[in-house]
This record gives structure tokens, C-alpha cells and sequence, in this order.
């Protein structure tokens, strides 16, 4: 008995009592294939290469990104996407490696479909930024800016390329006006209407990339923004929307997911199709160098951020947690 009478009549704490009833009104649940991983596959190694800025990940080898694959489709995720990192005396201006059929990302996509075959979607980043000695996500014009529909030119020739190495999905995450009208064109053209294509649709100039930057070994002079979005901006990315399903869109994704929890809200309200969201670089990094502090706990952290991400609309989630978390899933 409350001491004024029946006061507060509404009590939502009596669903939060104990484990099983909070388990049963929870209305977000993490399954293992929510989840998406990102690796990295680095040319000419013999050994992993540890990512300094993500402690944790490593640049693969051939060999220990097959078993990365064979990991992933035991702890159940649904996918991976995989990023090609070449050697340094293979970048030039054109980005070349990304189209050469022998390139590391082609060489990786066969070996990982030849060992998990249809039994994990395997997904290929489709842009110039791994290849490319000046580190932009396209070729540059006379005056050293992006060119958009040169750099389409070379993104259809990339989707074809990655679809004869086996990609399943095709990731374009350069963010050029017409990309994915193109590349659709480009895979149709070969009669490859079975490839689908994520659309990089709302992604924004973060500097939680600086990690990703390590990763793929790139080294970008200047910065991304007359190509990425501002992060100021929300309405634009209903725009990128409305286009990127009028191009042929099969899934659509916004990346960086923390930090843009309401542009994936509102895309996921407005979408018809799939919504992924990216928790990046930077995300991961934050939250493991907080741990490793003992600022937080490292895997309430991990979890919660997925969960917040799951909240706010999105139906898959590339994180570079995907198959520990999935496995710590499968035990319960
Ligand atoms: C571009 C690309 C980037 C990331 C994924 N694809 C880098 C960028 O746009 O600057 C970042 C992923 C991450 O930070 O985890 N190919």
C-alpha cells in the first residue's frame, strides 16, 4: 500500500521485475542473422596483419579469411563483406587492382565462395578507395576532383568483375550520383540478374572512418565531402532514398549507424526494401579502447549498441563484432 492511497496508479516497473518477464516484453531481440561481417583481405601476406586502431581485427590472409568464413557460417550470421587490401605498388590513379580480374577482392571472393558456397551471402565493397594511389572513392579530373561519371564508368566495370568472382551482393559505397542505376545496368548486361546490390544510400563524411583508413592501408589527401554526406543534413538522405530505389536498389544501408540513429529511423520508416546500417570503424574502436581502459563494460557495450541500432529500424547490421556476438547468442 502506497502511503497516498492508491498512488501511482500505473506502475511500468511491475514488467521489469524479474529476467524472464523483461525477456518477454522486449520488443528488440539480436539474432545472429541480424549480422553482417566486414573483413579485410590483405595481398601478399603469410600471416594476419593486426589492425592497430581495432584491436581485435586483423588485415587476412587468403587462408585465414576462408577460415574467418567458415567461422561466420558456424556461428550462424547471415553474411560477410569483404574488402580488398592490395599491395602498395598496385595503386595508381585509376585504381586498377579493383577491376583485374586476378585482383585480391576477386581472388577472395572465389576462395570464400569455393569453401562456403551459398551457405553465407557473400558481399564485395564496390568502390575505387582500396585501390586508388590518391585514396578517393573515384578517378579525379584535370583539376584533381572527382568525377562522377568517369568514376561510373569504372564502378560497372568493377560489378561485373566482382559478379564473375562469385559476389552475391555487390556493396557500392562511393557515394556518385548514379551508381546504382549503372551498376544494375552493368550486371544485367552480362546476365547477371541474379547479383543484388546494397546500396550505400544515406552515408555521411564521418571521422569515425579514421580506423577504416588503418584497415585498407589507404591514404587519402584531402577529405570525402563533395562526395559524402554532410553530417548536418537528414532530409537529403530521403532523397538518396527515393533515387537509389528508383535505380533498382534491392537493399539499402546507412552508414555510420551510432551516431545517425534517426536518418536510419526515418530511412527504415520510408524504405520498402531491406534496411542495413554500418557500425564502423570508429564505433568498434571506441568502445574497445573505452574497455581496455576499464571505462565500460566491454561486452553490455557491445551489446547495447547493437540493440540501439536494431531499435532504430535496422534489419541487418554489418559489425566487425558479427561473429562473436552471434556465437555469445547461440550460448544464451
Ligand atoms: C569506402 C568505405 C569506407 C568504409 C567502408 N567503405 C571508408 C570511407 O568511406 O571513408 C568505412 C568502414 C568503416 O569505417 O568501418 N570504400
Amino acid at each position: 500500500m502506497s502511503a497516498y492511497g492508491s498512488f501511482p496508479g500505473a506502475r511500468p516497473r511491475r514488467l521489469r521485475t524479474m529476467p524472464a518477464l523483461r525477456r518477454m516484453v522486449a520488443e528488440t531481440r539480436l539474432h545472429p542473422a541480424d549480422l553482417i561481417l566486414p573483413a579485410f583481405v590483405r595481398e601478399g601476406v603469410a600471416e594476419p596483419v593486426p589492425i592497430g586502431a581495432m584491436p581485435g581485427v586483423v588485415q587476412h590472409t587468403r587462408d585465414t579469411l576462408r577460415k574467418a568464413a567458415v567461422e561466420a557460417v558456424s556461428a550462424g550470421i547471415s553474411g560477410i563483406m569483404l574488402f580488398g587490401v592490395p599491395e602498395d605498388a598496385k595503386k595508381d590513379a585509376l585504381g586498377t587492382a579493383g577491376t583485374d580480374p586476378d585482383g585480391i577482392l576477386q581472388q577472395a571472393l572465389r576462395d570464400v565462395r569455393s569453401e562456403v558456397g551459398d551457405e553465407l551471402v557473400v558481399m564485395s565493397d564496390l568502390c575505387l578507395d582500396e585501390y586508388t594511389d590518391h585514396g578517393h572513392c573515384g578517378v579525379l579530373d584535370a583539376e584533381g576532383r572527382v568525377d562522377n561519371d568517369a568514376t561510373l564508368e569504372r564502378y560497372a566495370e568493377m560489378a561485373q568483375v566482382q559478379a564473375d568472382a562469385g559476389a552475391h551482393v555487390v556493396g557500392p559505397s562511393g557515394m556518385m550520383d548514379g551508381q546504382i542505376g549503372v551498376i544494375r545496368d552493368a550486371l544485367d548486361t552480362i546476365g547477371r540478374e541474379d547479383v543484388a546490390v546494397l546500396a550505400y544510400t544515406a552515408k555521411y563524411t564521418s571521422a569515425f572512418y579514421g580506423p577504416f583508413r588503418e584497415a585498407v592501408g589507404s591514404s587519402l589527401r584531402g577529405d570525402r565531402k563533395t562526395y559524402q554526406q554532410d553530417p548536418a543534413n537528414a532530409r537529403e538522405s530521403l532523397r538518396e532514398l527515393a533515387l537509389d530505389l528508383a535505380e533498382g536498389a534491392d537493399m539499402v544501408m546507412v552508414k555510420p549507424a551510432g551516431p545517425y540513429l534517426d536518418i536510419l529511423a526515418k530511412v527504415a520508416e520510408s524504405a520498402d526494401v531491406p534496411v542495413a546500417a554500418y557500425q564502423i570503424s570508429g564505433e568498434y574502436a571506441m568502445i574497445e579502447a573505452a574497455a581496455e581502459k576499464g571505462w565500460i563494460d566491454r561486452d553490455a557495450a557491445i551489446m547495447e549498441s547493437l540493440t540501439g541500432i536494431r531499435r532504430a529500424g535496422a534489419r541487418m547490421i554489418l559489425t566487425y563484432w558479427a561473429t562473436e556476438v552471434a556465437q555469445r547468442l547461440n550460448r544464451g
